[in-house]
């Protein structure tokens, strides 16, 4: 993780929390005029707050820009509890025209509680930042108005540390689901759901960078990572038929599912290199029956189990009837597996560690999917899944 993650981890934890605390300090001290047990005790949480942050040594600027709390340029948003001290505090401190504090360590309370009076008892920026320095502390300073923080920005940077986190809570959630599979135990899907809806949003909010994360590719997780791909390019592509986020969900979790079916398939099958015997590749084509089997034992009859098992058992059967596993009449598979189809050939053309084949770059495989229109693909998803790169 980068480091502007780590800190944005922290101040999504317990950023809420200092600015609450801060806000509750300078409330009492506009309450009891002389210092007591429970301003102290209020001094103290802010204290362990800016602790958390701050550690053995550093500094932390909290600002205050346009009625919006910022811990250096990462924005602290109120949840409905916090909203009146966060009024509170924003109220007081530009009254006093203060924009930032920095706090440095080793802090003390008295530090703290004296910054607290200052701002209550309606001194200025300017003076309480002299007699600050008149304690000689030097663990506060007290600056000004600062000037808009460019919010956008900052948004752009959560909306893609909730992606990355969501993708890889997929990708755990999925080796957890196979791993309880494998040992005959029904799998928690909660914590799949949840990562699916995490992806879902952060394609609305930020397709290019959420896709892109499909280009991870491990040799050793892929067997993981393709589903969570496959999920991903699904739910891009089911966005373009306008499906709402519910149905996007689950496709989600039934594109996520639909390789299901290998977790009675050796690694040694799964990861080899080179092509496959004509024992091994039977076994292989068993994959999707086998699927359905196992979403049937695994869950309830509901629609999500329901459209999983479509997806597990049609995800290799073409529109011209060919594939596996064979299929009597002219059925067509339904809607979520022509498009889990489409998003698993992609995938695994472009990633190439299927069977170690050679990975092919995006172009040439949208190349030859468009030659297999209609026989292989659906044509009006297919037309539709192209749209996903032209953006
Ligand atoms: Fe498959
Ligand atoms: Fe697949």
């Amino acid at each position: 993780m980068r480091m502007d993650d780590l800190f944005l981890e922290k101040v999504l934890k317990r950023g809420r929390s200092l600015i609450s605390d801060f806000a509750i300090l300078v409330k009492l001290t506009g309450v009891y005029e002389s210092i007591n047990e429970a301003v102290l005790n209020a001094a103290s949480r802010l204290k362990d707050d800016l602790e958390f942050f701050l550690g053995e040594e550093g500094e932390i600027t909290v600002k205050l820009a346009e009625e919006a709390f910022f811990i250096e340029d990462f924005r602290v948003k109120a949840s409905v509890a916090d909203i009146d001290n966060f009024s509170f505090l924003s109220k007081n401190l530009s009254e006093r025209g203060i924009g930032a504090v920095t706090f440095r360590a080793p802090l003390q309370t008295d530090d703290l509680v004296f910054l607290a009076y200052a701002i209550k008892g309606g001194s200025e920026a300017a003076e309480i930042q002299s007699a600050l320095e008149s304690r000689l502390t030097k663990a506060i300073t007290v600056g000004g108005p600062v000037e808009a923080l460019k919010e956008s920005a900052l948004d752009t940077k959560d909306v893609r540390l909730l992606a990355r986190r969501a993708y890889v809570k997929a990708v755990t959630s999925y080796q957890a689901a196979v791993q309880s599979l494998k040992a005959g135990k029904r799998p928690d899907l909660k914590r799949a759901k949840r990562a699916v809806q995490g992806l879902v949003d952060a394609i609305f909010k930020d397709e290019p960078y959420t896709l892109g994360l499909t280009a991870a590719r491990n040799p050793k997780l892929y067997v993981f990572q393709h589903p969570v791909h496959v999920a991903m390019l699904s739910a891009a592509l089911g966005k373009r038929l306008a499906l709402n986020r519910y149905h996007l969900s689950l496709l989600g979790m039934a594109a996520l599912f639909h390789d299901v079916g290998k977790v009675v398939l050796p690694l040694s099958i799964l990861q080899k290199e080179g092509e496959l015997s004509p024992l091994e590749q039977e076994l292989l084509r068993m994959h999707p029956l086998e699927g359905l089997k196992q979403v049937l034992k695994s869950r309830g009859l509901n629609t999500l189990a329901v459209l999983t098992m479509f997806v597990a058992l049609e995800h290799h059967r073409a529109m011209d009837g060919s594939g596996y596993p064979p299929f009597r009449g002219n059925d067509r598979p339904v809607l979520f597996s022509r498009i889990v189809q489409i998003a698993d050939d992609f995938d695994s053309m472009v990633s190439g560690l299927v069977q170690q084949r050679k990975a092919q770059p995006v172009a040439e495989a949208l190349k030859l999917m468009h030659s297999r229109a209609g026989t292989v693909y659906d044509e009006v998803l297919l037309r539709a899944f192209m749209d996903v790169f032209k953006s």
